[in-house]
């Protein structure tokens, strides 16, 4: 979560969706239908390999049951069918499976020995009854050339802040691929002033347990337009903090002297509410209560994706307990000098390593780093102020940015270009090879999506730090959607698709502007 107005230093104040103490408003006690249809959260298709992907869904009764179950407790026997053809008339590959109570009656079929680079379409079969039909697709084989992939790219949907037209244009766009870069849901629900901001409620308490975390997936899912996003279009997600809690670092909470095991045991059931609600290769919460995510997925010779987990293995933010104040302090001056020691992570270092590892063998066209926070930096300096940073980006973790940037330029994987998300708000960054220096050396191209729906930050007040920031060539805070691209060997399109108003169910999509990266040329040009 970027930085609130009441921490920059100007008069405007914005309303802002941040997190607030909510109140504890409990209106549970919905009942379980008879005979209810099992499959009202949708279906899902992600993590394409060339022979294969992910097929999803979750049965439910009573999706928002306060016991996060779903209505549903016996294990239940689901048949899954692949088919070559719409109509289903081929059905190349097939299978049963249980759903079973201790995933939420969850499924995540991998499935395997298909042909690559070519569409598929799947459903499944539970107790007589028959899920909606979805799209997938099989990546195309590793060394296949790849004219055009059309990439959506999405992050923080807050249910409260407005309605999902952006997912609905997203779903018309049907991209090969949807990124889902964090904040899928939010675990907080508005409460006092800012609740006149809002267009419908969680009605949901504050989610801290796994029943929690399992009620807020299965409320977004039970939205059409998300429904039709993922039945459409594979995806690849990864999360940020509010899949768990605003601005937690690693084992940590931003709160000073906060965290500990009654977090960690906190964050284990978000992480588990994650991966049963997405369509993400099998994973499990270790005995250290961490959970994998990082992975890579290569689409022919034209794209690697490393998808990034920039939140489970961080270092601490710096200097919370120095600061202080009632949410803990993530704005750093130099008085913490703790931000610049290099043995803290933004990654971990095993991720780190698996990382360069593979940015040393990739040979694809483009490598695209998706994960969930700004990378390219913003320092907040102008005349008379002392720079400070907001410590949740990779602003608070320098010396891990520097290591990045370093082996980007010694590694060399080609046309590397950064996709993030958080801070609600469009922005095409040149990610410099010393984040302290804009005029050095380019090393890879960033752009940042703004929100689903989620309040943006106070764009006056960062629009005046903008000429401290050359490295910056857009920033637009104060309108909601979602990001488009095209990606072709020679270049690669983006377009910052925005919606009219998202108080409005049927809001209109427009294009803001687009951008060029050509192969070969880091930095994005306007188009
Ligand atoms: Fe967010």
């Amino acid at each position: 979560m970027f930085p609130p107005s009441s921490l920059l230093p100007v008069n405007r104040r914005v309303l802002l969706g941040g997190l607030v103490a909510a109140p504890l408003v409990l209106r549970f006690g919905r009942a379980p239908a008879a005979g209810a249809y099992l499959f009202p959260l949708g279906v899902a298709s992600g993590d394409p390999a060339p022979d294969g992907f992910v097929l999803w869904t979750r049965l439910a009764a009573d999706p928002l049951a306060p016991d996060g179950l779903g209505g549903l407790s016996a294990p239940i026997p689901v048949r899954w069918e692949v088919a070559a053809d719409e109509g289903f008339s081929h059905i190349v590959a097939a299978g049963e499976v249980v759903a079973e109570q201790a995933d939420a009656h969850s499924l995540h079929v991998e499935v395997a020995g298909l042909k690559p680079g070519r569409p598929y379409w799947y459903r499944f079969t539970a107790a007589g009854q028959r899920s909606p039909a979805g799209h997938a697709r099989t990546a195309p084989a590793p060394d296949a050339p790849v004219d055009l992939l059309r990439l959506g790219v999405a992050s923080c949907s807050h249910w409260e802040y407005g309605y999902f037209s952006a997912y609905g244009h997203m779903a018309d766009e049907a991209p090969d691929l949807t990124l889902f870069l964090g904040d899928y849901i939010y675990e907080y629900t508005v409460g006092g002033a800012r609740k006149a901001n809002t267009v419908r409620s969680y009605d949901l308490e504050e989610a801290t347990t796994l029943a929690g975390y399992r009620n807020r997936y299965a409320l977004h899912r039970t939205d059409a337009n998300l429904q039709r996003l993922h039945a459409v279009s594979p995806c690849l997600a990864v999360w940020d903090d509010h899949e768990v809690l605003n601005n937690y670092s690693g084992i940590w909470t931003q709160e000073p002297g906060a965290g500990g095991s009654d977090f960690l045991k906190r964050r284990a059931a978000g992480y588990k509410a994650f991966y049963e609600a997405m369509p993400i290769r099998r994973t499990r919460l270790d005995s250290r209560l961490q959970m994998p995510i990082h992975r890579r997925i290569r689409y022919g010779r034209l794209a690697e994706f490393f998808m990034l987990d920039g939140r489970q293995y961080r270092s601490r933010q710096p200097c919370v307990d120095v600061a202080g104040g009632a949410q803990g302090q993530i704005m750093t001056d130099s008085a913490c000098p703790d931000r610049l020691d290099p043995s803290r992570t933004f990654l971990g270092f095993e991720q780190e390593r698996w990382l360069y590892d593979g940015l040393a063998r990739s040979n694809a066209r483009w490598t695209i780093l998706g994960q969930d926070l700004v990378m390219a930096g913003l320092r907040f300096e102008k005349a008379g102020e002392e720079t400070r940073y907001w410590t949740d980006t990779w602003d608070g973790f320098p010396a891990a940015r520097d290591r990045l940037t370093q082996a980007l330029v010694t590694l060399k994987p080609r046309n590397p270009v950064v996709l993030s998300g958080d801070y609600h708000s469009f922005w095409t960054n040149d990610v410099k090879l010393d984040s302290r220096d804009s005029a050095s050396r380019t090393v890879a191209t960033e752009f940042v999506g703004t929100s689903i729906t989620s309040g943006g930050p106070p764009h006056d007040a960062l629009m005046s730090y903008m000429p401290s920031n050359p490295h910056i060539k857009f920033f637009e805070g104060r309108l909601r959607g979602y990001i488009s691209i095209d990606v072709t060997p020679t270049r690669m399109l983006t377009r910052y698709r925005t919606v009219s108003n998202v108080r409005d169910p049927k809001a209109t999509v427009a294009t803001l502007n687009s951008w060029v990266v050509e192969d070969g040329r880091p930095g994005a040009q306007p188009a």
